[in-house]
């Protein structure tokens, strides 16, 4: 484990529940049964704070709390822009086994997005999303 990796596993950054999310998206990795839940608060399709809780191995852990960081204050489009490859990037590097762990964030955040989406079309003019 590098000391990037290191870093974000022992100071995990966001993760948390937040009461108080616009969405949440779920993510994970059927192979290793790893999983996450993202949680965002959204204005005016701007992410002001990403938080999420992770079952997994250090490495999932690692690198869904660098993805927090990297999508805050971004569009959800500039947001879902962001890779696996990216993360692991921030993060000087994955072993090859553990790419896969930063493909959760956005993976989740997919979710997440389409989850927003959904309530939009889906809730009544007037009603709260
Ligand atoms: Fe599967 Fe880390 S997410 S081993």
């Amino acid at each position: 484990m590098n000391d990037k990796v290191k870093e974000y596993f022992q100071q995990q950054k966001n993760l948390e529940i937040m009461a108080d999310a616009t969405v949440l998206g779920k993510g994970g990795d059927p192979g290793c049964g790893d999983y996450i839940e993202l949680y965002l608060k959204i204005e005016n399709d701007t992410i002001l704070k990403a938080t999420a809780m992770v079952a997994g191995c250090p490495y999932a852990i690692a690198t869904t709390s660098a993805f927090t960081e990297m999508i805050a204050n971004k569009s959800l489009d500039d947001a879902m822009l962001i890779s696996g490859d990216q993360v692991a990037t921030h993060l000087d590097g994955l072993p090859e086994e553990k790419v896969h762990c930063s493909l959760m964030g956005p993976d989740a955040l997919r979710n997440a997005a389409h989850n927003y989406i959904m309530a939009r079309i889906c809730t009544p003019a007037g009603g709260k999303p």
